[in-house]
Parts: C-alpha cells; structure tokens; sequence
C-alpha cells in the first residue's frame, strides 16, 4: 500500500512539474502553487526565490515573509533554499469544503524595498473520504396499492470529497420490487430515488429491507451503506372472508337459553382496522333475532331461548362479517334443532264422574285423551293405572281412553278411590305424566244396622232414683250419612202383661236405657224386651236386639216371722211337757225374708229368756230346744224373746216374743191365755180334741205332702227348663246357721205361691198355711237347695 502510495505522490508530483512551467509561461500575474491536500508537513511546495528572480541569500536578507489570507501559517520559507515548505498538513475539506478548485491565497512580503508578490495555492482533493448516508437506517412507508414506476426519492449521502471523488452514484441490494436511481437535485447534489417495479401487496409481503449503496467516484471508488425499511402499508383490499361457511350445526332443542351455538370465524387478510371483522346476522327475520345471538368480536353464537323442535325444526341464518374499512362478507348457518324428548305426555280428561253409587254395573268413571309433542319415539305413549283396582282401562280410538269400573264397587270396603293414570312416552329418559282421579263410591243403603250385641244384660239395683239410666244399647251401620243414621227404639213386648212404657224409656239417638220408676225387686226381678235399631235410608233397614234388665236385690224387707204370727194382740203360747227330754223340740219359729240371697239368710237368736239357761235357740233353723231336764222348781211360765236377723247390709231384724207354759204330761189342758184359769175337767177333754185333731191333721198332712211333693218335682223340672234362675243358686253354699227362705225365683204378680215342705215329724200342732203376706207370693220349690225351705211342726 505504501509503495503505491509514493508511486502514486511521485506522479503527482510530476504533473505538478509539469503545470509550474505551464503557469510560468501563460499566466502573468498571480502563480499558483499546487499541493495534494493531506501532504506531510514539511513537503515541497515550489522553489519560489527562484520564481521570485532572487537568490536565497537576497531573500533572506530582505525579511522575506509568506501571509497567507486565512491567518493560519500554513506555509513557511527555508531560508536555506528559498524554498517554500509546507508547514502543517492540509486538509482540502477543512479549507475549502466544498469549494472547488479549493486555492489558498497568500503573498510574499519583501522589504528594502518593499514588494508583494501574489501568489496562489491550489489544494488539490484527494479521494480521503466515502459518501456517508446521515442516517443507517432508513424508514420507507409505502402503501400496497402503489403502482408501478412510483418514485420514492430518499435522503443522500454526503461525501465530502469533491469532483469526481466525490459522490457519483446510488446501487441497492437486489430485490424484485425495487430499483435506484441516482438523481441531481436542485443544488446538483446526487441523490437516490427508489423505483418500484412491481405491485406490492402486504398480505404477501408486508416489510422489505434493502440496503442502498452510495459510492464515489474515486479510484479505488469508496462506498457508504444504509438500510432501507420498507413498511408496507395496508389499505382495505380484502373483504372479510367466513372460513368455514355454509355452517351446519346440530343443537338439542334443550340447550338451555344462553348455551353456545357455534363460533363463526372470519377471516380478513389486511391488518389493523382493515383486518378487524365484527360479525352479525344479515337480513335476520324477527325470529332468528329472537332465538340466537351474535358477537359481534368473537363470533361467538349463542341461544337467546330455549328452541323447540315442535315449532321450527332448522334454521337457516345468514351472518355477515364486516372489517373496519366497511367491506363484508356473508356466510350461513344452518342450525338443525334435535328433538329431545322434553315433552311430558299431556293428559286431557274430557269427562268426569266423580261419584260412582255402589253396587253399580259397569260405570264410565273418565274419558280423557293422552297427548305428547314430541315426535317419533319420544312420542309414543303408553298409558296405564294401578292394577290392584278394580277399574279398568279401555282404548277406545287414537289416543283416547276411557276408564270403568270393572266390577260393582263396594263402599263399606272401600269408599273412595284415587285413580293414578300413568302415561309414559317412549323417549330416552322416559317422560312421565301422572294423573290421579278421585272416586267417591257413593253410599247405598244396603247394610243393616248391627247391634253390638245379639243381647244385653243390664242390672239395675231395686229402689233406684226413677231416671236412672241403666245401661246403652249401640249399633253400627256401615253405610253413611242417613243411611247409618241409626234411630233406636224399644219395641212392644211378647209378653203383653209387661207394661214396659212405664218402666223403660230410650233414647232415640244415642240407645241410652232408663228406668222411669224404681224398680221392685221383690216384685220384678227379671224382664225382658227387645229394642229395634232403624237407619235412615230409603228403604230404612233395621234389626233388633234382645235387652234383659235384672234387678238386684236391696236388703229393703225386714224377715217376716210367719209362726209365730205376731200380730195376735197376746203372745203365741207353747206347751211344754215337764217331763220333756233335754232337746226336746218346743217349738219351731218360721221367718221369712221377701229379699234375696244373703239378705234373705236368716240367723235365729235368743235374745232373753225368763230362765236364761233352760232354752236354747238353734241359729240356723229357729228350732226352740230344751237345754236340761225340767224340774218342779221351774216357774211354769216363760216368756222368751228372740230376734230374726237377716244377713244384708244393713241388717234387718225382727223380733218374736214365745211363750212357754210348762205342763205335766199332755193331759194338761192347753192353755192359750196364761192369765186365764181353767178347770182340769174341761182340759181334759181339750186334750182329747186335741189328740182327734192332731190325728185328723196327721192323716190328712201326709196326704197333703206327698200330693206336694209330687207337685213340687214337676215344678223344679219345668223351672230347669225354663232355666230362669231357678230357685237354685248353683254353687253358692248358704251358711251353716242361716236358713236359706229363698224366694229366688219371680215374685209373680198374681198371689200364687207353691211350698215345699217336707215332712218332719214332731209333736208340734199343725197350723195352718195360706196366704199371710199380702202382695207376697212365695215360690218355694222341692229341690237340693231348698229342702230345708219351710219346716212346720
Ligand atoms: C447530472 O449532472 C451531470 C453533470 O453535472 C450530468 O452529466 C448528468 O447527466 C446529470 N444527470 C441527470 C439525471 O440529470
Ligand atoms: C363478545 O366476546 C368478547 C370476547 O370473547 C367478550 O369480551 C365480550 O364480552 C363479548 N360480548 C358480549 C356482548 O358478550
Ligand atoms: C286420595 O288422595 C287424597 C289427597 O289427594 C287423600 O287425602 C286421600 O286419603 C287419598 N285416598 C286414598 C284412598 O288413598
Ligand atoms: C194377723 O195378721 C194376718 C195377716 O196380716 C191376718 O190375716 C190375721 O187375721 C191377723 N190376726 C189377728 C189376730 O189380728
């Protein structure tokens, strides 16, 4: 490099040589030096004592000075040679810029005398600089639709060697789209202009960087680089294009309102607003604008509401993209609704009988039709009820059903019915429509009331307050309303001798029985009658039960002592013979007791005695007894007092007063006035009458007892048949002191009464049995338990 270098500087200066003798020869007044800018320091610039005719001495000594115009010592004189050297280097753009020629002025000053002398240096350039663009990147916005041959002039480059050193032409990288002209502006200056040579399009390519060379003139040429950025720019030359339309898309008719269709999607090549597409139906009817939704940004299409296939089974919506420079594009969307099986069966009763009377044929209960929008297998329907009912469905055409009682109902059984129709369609999850009918069976009157009992028995303790109510006789009838609307009533008796109105009263309503008056034990101690139940149905149906009212006894009679009889206005006397055994008999008291069991238990005390010890008194029986032998001490006269008492609660007694007289043997005339005196004659043929009579009264007792007895047998029979009671208490067991004077058994209201007696042989006198107790009639009977009944001595 260095060696061309000087080559290079050795030519120059030949040529410098060259132009001082031309200058020299043509021009006259003003020389002019040349130098190569960029010399070194020291260089030759021209030998000029000689061009000045001078020698180097002379110059010297005549002060000899080089001002050059700039004020800057450029240059200076070897005072040696009388040359002119060049002091510092030069810089032909630093002096000149971009003047050409670049000349540098300066004169040389003698003095004694004093001369100027005009001089000239011209600095010649050298290519020490490359053109050099301002900036390294340059920024270029064309838009797409620029055409062909469009000119885009940039900015140049500087380059601040001059002449053909300097800036000579303009070169850009290979590309198809563009190429470069090298162009002179107004001040000359070269400038690069970019033609473009073929259309652009940014959706192609959107930015090109080429890099634009600059180059001098110099040998060897030096280059600057820049880059040049071209933006394409966009302009709205695409519509918006739907990507894959026509759409099809399949929603379920249940897709709740709000659920996602389907998301369209256009596409639009430009860029920025031009690229920007907003979606939305196009030419929507009023119905699609109901049913879905656009978003306008995401194209994002949803339901509005619920969609239903019964009503519209597709849809056909236009949709329309539009970019933000208002071009757009359509596309559809066809929308096909899928049956879902969302219908429940519908169910539409068109006739209804809600009432069925009971033990009705075949009745219709319903009529109704089954219905489902949905279609094909979601729409079929089957229809059904309960089957433990005794109704029955018939289809009877398309859909219509009708249901009947299948055999007569039964409302005591069952009154009332709930009928659930159940109609299922076929569809996948089955779809389910209940239905429930009510039927009332309606009441006929074909139940009877029914007593809750075939009898009754109803005691009621005698002496009762009259009103009292004594016992509740119920029926029930199963039917309802009036029909089991029971009215109770007492019917007339069988036996026509029973005055029951006046003893019994019912209520009608509720079969509440009362006694009207008090009852009389002793006088009715059982009755019977039947009461009748009536509903009140059309016709009205009844029954009847049997009531028996039994009174129960109150210890409401004293005992009655029948022997002996206290009524005579003197004590009833008894002859005792003096000779008389210990327990000898003297007399038997016979009482009575018009009540029953155990108030009719009769107990015998001897309550005082003229002789306390002599008698005694057998508790169960009234047998008066001697206790010792009688001695001639004895008074003949005794008085004794005894009570009868009955076992009832309160205990009730009566009381017998006896008289005894002691008499020697039965000569002894009897006595019945003790007060009065007799004469043995006249009791001695007392005592004959009395042994006639005794014999009379044996003879004819005996036949009297046995015709008794014999009447007696018969009785108790018939009475165990009749099996009312009885005289007889089984199973009770009567205390061993009491006597039993039962007169269980009816006090009839006649007066008859049947003794039993039995034979019992004895001393005493035969008196006489009749009626003695008015509104009394006893019924004694021969049997087991009231043989010991009457004793009669
Ligand atoms: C620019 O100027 C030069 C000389 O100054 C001339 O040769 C050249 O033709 C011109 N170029 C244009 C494009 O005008
Ligand atoms: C539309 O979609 C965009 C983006 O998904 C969302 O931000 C915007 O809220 C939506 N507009 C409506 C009205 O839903
Ligand atoms: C029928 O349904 C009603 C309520 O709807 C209920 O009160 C009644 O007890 C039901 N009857 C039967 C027999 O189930
Ligand atoms: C005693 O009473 C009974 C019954 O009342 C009667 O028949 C009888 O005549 C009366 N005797 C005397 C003596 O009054």
């Amino acid at each position: 490099m260095e060696k061309l270098g000087r080559i290079h500087l050795n030519r120059q200066v030949m040529a410098f040589i060259f132009m001082m003798v031309l200058v020299q020869v043509c021009s006259e007044p003003t020389i002019r030096y040349s130098i190569l800018e960029e010399t070194e320091s020291g260089s030759f610039v021209a030998h000029l004592a000689k061009d000045l005719g001078l020698g180097a001495r002379e110059l010297a000594a005549r002060s000899a000075r080089v001002l050059s115009d700039d004020y800057k010592q450029r240059l200076l004189l070897d005072p040696e040679t009388g040359d002119l050297l060049l002091r510092e280097k030069v810089d032909r753009e630093e002096v000149c810029s971009t003047v050409d020629p670049c000349v540098l002025h300066f004169q040389v000053t003698l003095e004694k005398p004093v001369q100027y002398f005009q001089r000239e240096l011209l600095i010649q350039d050298i290519n020490d600089h490359a053109p050099e663009f301002p900036d390294r990147e340059l920024l270029l916005r064309i838009p797409e639709n620029s055409q062909q041959g469009t000119q885009f002039s940039l900015n140049l480059a500087q380059d601040l060697d001059v002449g053909s050193n300097g800036l000579q032409q303009y070169t850009v990288s290979p590309n198809p789209y563009f190429h470069v002209l090298t162009q002179n502006n107004s001040k000359g200056k070269k400038y690069p202009e970019l033609v473009q040579d073929r259309g652009l399009d940014r959706e192609e390519q959107a930015e090109l960087s080429l890099t634009l060379t600059a180059l001098d003139g110099g040998s060897p040429p030096r280059s600057g680089t820049a880059l040049v950025r071209i933006l394409i720019m966009d302009i709205n030359d695409n519509a918006p294009e739907f990507v894959n339309s026509p759409y099809e898309v399949q929603v379920l008719e249940s897709s709740p309102p709000d659920s996602p269709v389907l998301t369209v999607l256009a596409r639009d090549a430009d860029a920025g607003n031009f690229g920007r597409v907003s979606y939305g139906f196009f030419q929507a009817s009023d119905e699609i604008q109901q049913t879905f939704s656009i978003n306008a940004t995401s194209g994002d299409m949803r339901l509005k509401k619920k969609l239903d296939f019964e009503r519209i089974k597709s849809y056909h919506v236009e949709i329309e993209a539009i970019d933000g420079g208002g071009l757009s594009g359509k596309g559809s969307v066809t929308i096909e609704v899928v049956d879902v099986n969302d219908n429940a069966p519908e169910l539409t009763i068109s006739s209804l009988t809600s009432s069925v009377p009971e033990n009705a044929p075949e009745t219709i209960i319903s009529i109704f039709r089954v219905g489902d929008r949905d279609s094909g297998e979601n729409g079929k329907m089957v229809c059904s009820i309960p089957e433990n009912l005794p109704f029955i469905l018939k289809s009877t055409f398309k859909n219509f059903y009708t249901l009947v009682t299948e055999s007569p109902l039964d409302r005591e059984s069952r009154a009332e019915y709930n009928i659930t129709i159940m109609v299922s369609d076929m569809g996948t999850p089955r779809l389910t429509t209940w239905h429930t009918i009510k039927v009332q069976v309606s009441d006929i009157n074909d139940n009877t009331p029914a007593f809750t009992q075939t009898s009754y028995t109803m005691f009621v303790r005698e002496n009762n307050s009259p009103a009292l109510h004594i016992g509740t006789i119920s029926a029930t009838d199963s039917d309802s309303g009036s029909n089991a609307h029971i009215t109770y009533s007492l019917l007339p008796p069988h036996d026509p001798e029973l005055a029951l109105s006046s003893l019994i009263s019912i209520n009608a309503d509720n079969g509440q029985l009362f006694a009207l008056r008090a009852l009389d034990y002793e006088a009715l101690q059982v009755f019977e009658f039947h009461v009748g139940a009536t509903d009140g149905g059309s016709p009205p149906l009844s029954s009847q039960a049997l009531v028996r009212v039994v009174v129960l006894d109150d210890n409401d009679n004293a005992p009655f002592v029948l022997y002996p009889m206290q009524n005579a206005s003197a004590p009833f006397t008894e002859l005792l013979p003096r000779a008389a055994e210990p327990g000898y008999l003297v007399t038997k008291v016979v009482a009575v007791d018009r009540d029953s069991g155990q108030n009719a238990w009769l107990s015998f005390q001897l309550l005082k005695a003229t002789e306390p010890g002599l008698f005694s008194v057998w508790a169960h029986n009234g047998e008066v007894r001697t206790t010792r032998l009688l001695s001639e001490r004895d008074v003949p006269k005794h008085r004794l007092l005894l009570v009868v008492k009955d076992n009832g609660e309160p205990q009730r007694s009566a009381s017998v007063t006896l008289q005894v007289l002691l008499v020697d043997g039965f000569s002894q005339s009897y006595l019945p006035l003790p007060e009065v005196a007799r004469d043995p004659a006249h009791e001695d043929e007392d005592v004959l009458t009395l042994y006639l009579v005794i014999a009379l009264a044996s003879v004819s007792s005996l036949f009297l007892l046995s015709v008794l007895l014999f009447v007696g047998v018969r009785l108790c029979r018939r009475a165990r048949e009749v099996s009312l009671g009885g005289c007889s208490m089984p199973g009770e067991h009567f205390p061993g002191h009491l006597v039993d004077v039962s007169g269980a058994g009816t006090l009839s209201q006649s007066y008859q009464y049947e003794v039993c007696l039995r034979g019992d042989s004895g001393t005493g006198e035969f008196k006489f049995l009749k009626p003695m107790i008015p509104n009394a009639g006893i019924e004694i009977m021969e049997s087991p338990h009231c043989r010991d009944s009457f004793v009669f001595n």
